[in-house]
């Protein structure tokens, strides 16, 4: 007869925890966080940012020239992976002998341009984990690559032509990172060739194309949301089972004592 008691009481308890259960699920489940894209604020604008600080009118005159600039603007715009872009100001060109931009072809000149960039956002702090890497492709893509050593929160940069250091951080906000570099970066796939002893660069045929980076990681990171959500609820799932389990435990318990 007690047993008997005990067991409806038991049950009672059951149902209601889980009532309670079900009822309380909804809004938790809701209130996991969503890893949906943050829509970008603002809207950075590189002629904007580029004209107020610096000086930088040359390297922007290149952008503008080469059309490199919509490039640019289009990836601060429009991915998640955002850019990085090294600004050489006006004094670092005036450093560089002026035959060796001009004698360039207007592809070169482009390809210069783009090696300035990378397609991706960077904090100065990124680079520490950047130097691990052997080489970063840029928005030049194949073979133009820059290699970056971090020594106590200064980054130097190595073209394998020029080596160069970043200067300042113009401005550092995801997704666009801006540094000042003391020099031109010059790639050693356009300036190595003019030089005789120096000996090709070895391909690096497993870099893709800058372009396709970005849309990459942007659908792995759709895929990767649903099943995440799912993990969440299952998870929850999980912890209700468990207080639910224990709560009857518990409730047996007492009434045996009793
Ligand atoms: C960006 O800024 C420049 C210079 O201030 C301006 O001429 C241009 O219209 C702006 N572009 C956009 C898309 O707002
Ligand atoms: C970037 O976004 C601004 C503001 O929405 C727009 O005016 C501009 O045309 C865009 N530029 C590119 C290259 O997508
Ligand atoms: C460091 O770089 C590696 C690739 O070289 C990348 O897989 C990893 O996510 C990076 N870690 C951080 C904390 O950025
Ligand atoms: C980058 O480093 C790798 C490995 O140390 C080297 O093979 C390569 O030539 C370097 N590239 C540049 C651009 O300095």
């Amino acid at each position: 007869m007690e047993f008997y008691t005990i067991f409806i009481v038991s049950n009672v308890m059951l149902l209601m925890s889980s009532a309670f259960a079900k009822t309380a699920s909804p809004p938790s489940v809701s209130l996991t966080p969503t890893p949906a894209p943050a829509p970008a604020p603002d809207f950075v604008n590189l002629t904007d940012l580029l004209t107020v600080t610096g000086p930088f009118h040359t390297f922007l005159g290149y952008l503008e020239s080469t059309k490199v600039l919509d490039t640019f603007q289009n990836q601060a715009n429009n991915t998640e992976e955002g850019i990085t872009i090294f600004v050489p100001k006006d004094t670092a060109f005036s450093a560089v002998k002026k035959t060796s931009l001009s004698k360039l072809t207007p592809d070169q000149l482009k390809q210069v341009i783009l090696f300035h960039a990378l397609p991706h956002f960077y904090s100065l702090a990124d680079f520490k984990n950047l130097s691990q890497t052997s080489s970063t492709p840029t928005f030049a893509g194949g073979d133009y690559t820059l290699n970056f050593t971090y020594d106590s929160g200064s980054v130097h940069i190595s073209s394998g032509w020029s080596k160069t250091k970043v200067s300042s951080a113009v401005h550092v906000t995801d997704p666009v990172a801006i540094y000042q570099v003391d020099k031109v970066l010059l790639p050693e796939a356009i300036f190595g060739t003019d030089i005789p002893p120096a000996p090709a660069p070895a391909p690096t045929p497993d870099i893709a194309p800058a372009a396709d980076s970005p849309t990459e990681h942007s659908a792995d990171s759709k895929a990767a949301s649903p099943s995440s959500t799912h993990d969440g609820s299952s998870s929850h799932k999980l912890i209700n089972c468990g207080i639910l389990a224990n709560l009857v435990l518990a409730t047996f318990g007492m009434l045996v004592l009793m």
